[in-house]
């Protein structure tokens, strides 16, 4: 069976079109200087608070805008309306919740252009990450809505021994709490989101902190798309403040986040502590991805899935590689290959057609970063360090860089950006390998290069990951086509874009 066959995702606009790419750019340049403002967003309105500035990761004397910060007091308030409001929208037909989502859909692709310019001022993604963000998060509100009009709309029926027939209907679970990352800040933000919305549930989202302006434009276009407002509140602010404030609240139905595994154990441990019924918390976390390549595969597509995979987007994604098998029959052959392809990498000002790397999201990163990277200076053998314009020393830049080291084992944490770690194996040694992949605990992609069937099914049964790409690259999985999401300390599941999702964020009922 295939899983909604009759969707479509969203079309990209070919940025090396020079038709395609005059206007969109055109649409992209309207918002170059603009000065987006964010806050709280309480039953529609928007609240004060502590101003924070946002500047350009990659110029910090950019300025990007302004956002107030959410209080206590203005979480527990939002928390009151989200409560109200959800007899209310829980009662409203699954198909119109799906919808109000086609709707905000088509709103998101009316305004790519600015939403573009936000996501790569704010964030620092390329041109082309911002537009591929934008399509995510149009596929995720598609791809819920139209799961909540076909799927959640009529009960089940189901047939009983004696004949009979109940039914199973699906309705919301209350208020869910959503909290989101900055390295995907629209398309994660608004698929949890709208994911919540469509299953029946009111939501309170607390976007990352460093990306708050798109996350309030993307509620401003909610509500534009007849999204009542007291189903759907923002609270900008710390995830120490804002984020623990509101998981610690009893009145939270559920909680749907992405983030740090560290941060998906803090929340963890703060659900079971509450004193009340036991909610669900689908956690989406963070990877030590590896890919394998043994002695059969192409050298060529090796290398460039392998800078694909751990360079596109500085390294800042939760899929991205970080640690390279290489059999020793052709580790040689592989490295020079990936020193030559590093030494071409373009890492800059994210708005030019010919960056490839951009900036780290801020300074805290770029410093652990970096810091990791002097640590194995010392420790093991560099391999390339691409080279950083002068144009970086404006920004939060760290340059591609890859080692070889001795075993996955020296990594005891995931390192969330541009860094490469190469570990050598003997032919012999593919069992092993795996089995060391899946001691690091982490589960998320897993990459393997190989033109032997049989080696690919061994390792992909072997590995306990989430997502296994064979014969190509592993970042940037296309909703309702690729569903994303891990296993161990890399997540709890369902997975995200994937048929199975939608139900975690419901309550089944019988009617006998
Ligand atoms: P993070 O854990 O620092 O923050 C994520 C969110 O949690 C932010 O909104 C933050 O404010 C909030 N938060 C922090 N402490 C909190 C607390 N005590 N209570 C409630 N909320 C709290 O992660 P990040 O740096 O924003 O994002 C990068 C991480 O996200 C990486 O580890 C990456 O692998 C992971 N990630 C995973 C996926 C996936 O699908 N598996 C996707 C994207 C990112
Ligand atoms: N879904 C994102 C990717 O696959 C995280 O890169």
């Amino acid at each position: 069976q295939i899983f909604g066959k009759s969707r479509k995702n969203s079309a990209s606009i070919n940025i090396d079109i020079e038709s395609e790419w005059t206007p969109f750019n055109a649409a992209i340049q309207a918002f170059s200087q603009h000065q987006w403002q964010a806050g709280p967003i309480v039953n529609g309105v928007t609240l004060d608070g502590e101003q924070h500035a946002i500047t350009a990761p990659y110029n910090r004397a950019e300025s990007v805008g302004q956002v107030a910060f959410s209080s206590a007091s203005q979480v527990a308030q939002a928390i009151d309306v989200a409560s109200e409001a959800y007899p209310e929208w829980s009662q409203v037909a699954a198909s119109e919740r799906g919808e109000c989502l086609q709707r905000l859909a088509d709103l998101l692709e009316l305004h790519t252009g600015e939403l573009v310019a936000l996501c790569h001022r704010e964030a620092g993604k390329t041109i082309q990450d911002s537009i591929d963000e934008i399509r995510e998060a149009v596929d995720f509100c598609r791809f819920y809505g139209e799961q909540a009009s076909s799927e959640l709309a009529s009960a089940k029926s189901i047939k009983s021994f004696d004949g009979s027939t109940k039914q199973l209907s699906y309705q919301g679970r209350g208020v869910f709490a959503c909290i989101s990352p900055w390295n995907f800040p629209l398309a994660i933000f608004l698929g949890q989101v709208s994911a919540a919305l469509a299953a029946g549930n009111t939501v309170v989202a607390k976007p990352a902190e460093q990306t708050s302006l798109i996350a309030y434009r993307a509620i401003e276009l909610m509500l534009e798309a007849g999204i009542p407002a007291g189903a759907i509140q923002l609270l900008p602010g710390t995830g120490a403040e804002v984020g623990a404030t509101l998981t610690t609240d009893v009145r939270i139905a559920g909680v749907a986040f992405t983030g740090s595994t560290e941060t998906a154990q803090r929340i963890n441990r703060s659900l079971v502590a509450r004193d009340c019924e036991a909610v669900p918390f689908i956690a989406e976390t963070g990877g030590q991805n590896a890919m394998i390549v043994d002695s059969t595969a192409l050298p060529e597509q090796v290398v460039r899935d392998v800078v694909r995979s751990a360079f596109a987007s500085a390294g800042q994604r939760c899929s991205a590689l970080r640690v390279l098998f290489v059999q020793a029959d052709i580790a040689d052959r592989i490295i020079t290959l990936i020193k030559g392809a590093m030494a071409e990498l373009s890492v800059g000002r994210p708005e030019l057609h010919s960056t490839d790397v951009g900036p780290v999201i801020d300074i805290a990163a770029k410093e652990k970063l970096l810091t990791h990277i002097e640590a194995l200076k010392s420790q093991s053998k560099l391999v390339a360090q691409a080279q950083l314009s002068d144009e970086c020393k404006l920004g939060d830049f760290v340059a591609p860089t890859a080692f070889e080291i001795s075993s996955i084992d020296i990594l005891k944490n995931e390192n969330f950006g541009p860094i490469l770690h190469i570990v050598r194996f003997k032919a012999n040694e593919i069992d092993q390998v795996v089995d060391q992949i899946n001691h690091t605990g982490f589960g998320l992609t897993l990459g393997v290069h190989s033109r032997n069937e049989r080696t690919y099914c061994r390792i992909e049964q072997r590995a306990r990951v989430g997502n296994c790409y064979i014969n190509r690259d592993q970042v940037g999985a296309v909703v309702g086509v690729q569903p994303f999401g891990g296993q161990g300390l890399s997540g709890t599941g369902p997975k995200a874009g994937g048929p199975h999702y939608l139900y975690r964020f419901t309550k089944d009922v019988l009617s006998a």
